[in-house]
């Protein structure tokens, strides 16, 4: 029984030292090196090139090495029948809350503002709210929009989130639909966008939408970067009508160096680094979900393909 383990060179050194002790039981093949493909019972994955999974004529289970998907679900030659499992791991989840935090933070505290103001050593006070004065929005209501928004509530956020389907989530004010998504973008000074890549949410972050926001919001979009009509988001900084916008994930990774979010004075760029994947916790995680598999036990956060997250 082998495993096919399958990431980015840049990330495979943080997995490397982790991941023979991680399966007993099971050879780990590391991609290209994948040997036999006969031989291979589960593929873990981050973006792997189209074809290789149709390769392995005995694959069992397709594990995403994060919590998206739409790396593996955009294969045309993906084989139907194999199940796919998203990594869900509570210090990823962590992660991501710190990454919102930080942002919503530096959104509502005018810190691009003061910044610029350093650098041209401006001493200017601007107007302040509190926290309780302003409302977060947080498209996509999940694992990581739920956690991001107990932890913005505690600081003194008001918090709304909008779902695909009806969501009671305690303390918070929940929206599903076309009607629901336009009644919480027109109460959101700052929206956060953790929704998941599919194509009903492919250039979601457009024009009409940002159109909706209260005039001088900000965005943080830590979801997909196919998820942002880029030309929308320049005009709507230049406009006025988004104040800020911080990005982590962008339509091509690694953001190309002419590009213009680089030195747009009102953009933040991280690359794609809101809640990377954490071998130490994440493989025992994933570990567990094959023993469990392997038993024919229940295996929680097993993707729906057809739904398409
Ligand atoms: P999740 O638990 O599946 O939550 C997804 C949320 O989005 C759910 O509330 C879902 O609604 C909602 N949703 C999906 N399609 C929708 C639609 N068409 N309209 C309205 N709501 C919709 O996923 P998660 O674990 O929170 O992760 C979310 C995404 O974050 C991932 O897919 C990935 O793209 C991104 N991510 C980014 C990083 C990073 O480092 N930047 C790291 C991890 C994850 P329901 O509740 O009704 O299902
Ligand atoms: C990262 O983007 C993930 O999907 O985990």
């Amino acid at each position: 029984m082998a495993i096919l383990f399958k990431t980015t060179p840049a990330a495979m050194t943080r997995w490397r030292p982790h991941l023979t002790a991680a399966f007993s039981g099971h050879e780990v093949r590391l991609w290209p090196d994948i040997g036999d493909p006969v031989a291979i019972d589960y593929a873990l994955v981050w973006h792997p090139e189209p074809g290789l999974l149709a390769s392995l004529p005995n694959l069992r289970l397709i594990v995403s090495l994060g919590a998206g998907v739409d790396h593996i679900l955009r294969d045309p030659l993906l084989p139907p029948s194999v199940p796919i499992l998203r990594l869900l791991d509570p210090y990823m989840t962590d992660a991501m809350s710190e990454y919102v935090i930080l942002n919503v933070l530096r959104l509502h505290r005018q810190d691009i503002d003061y910044r610029a103001q350093q650098a041209a050593a401006e001493w200017r006070e601007r107007d302040q709210k509190n926290a309780a004065e302003r409302t977060v929005g947080i498209l996509g209501f999940g694992t990581l929009g739920r956690d991001a928004a107990r932890k913005l509530k505690m600081i003194g956020f008001e918090v709304a989130g909008w779902s695909r389907t009806a969501r009671d989530v305690p303390g918070f004010r929940t929206y599903v639909g076309d009607a629901g998504r336009d009644a919480l973008l027109a109460r959101s000074e700052i929206l956060v966008s953790l929704l998941p890549m599919t194509a009903a949410t492919e250039n979601i972050l457009d024009a009409a939408l940002f159109a909706r926001l209260p005039r001088g919001a900000g965005l943080v979009n830590a979801g997909r970067g196919r998820q942002l009509v880029e030309a929308d988001l320049l005009a709507a900084l230049d406009s006025g009508q988004l104040s800020a916008a911080v990005l982590d994930v962008f339509r091509d990774e690694p953001l190309p160096p002419e590009h213009p979010f680089w030195c747009h004075p009102r953009i933040v760029v991280t690359p794609h680094v809101a809640a990377e994947t954490h071998p130490p916790t994440a493989l025992p995680i994933i570990a567990a979900a094959i023993r469990d598999f392997e038993a024919g036990r229940p295996v929680a956060n097993m993707v729906d393909a057809k739904r398409g997250y």
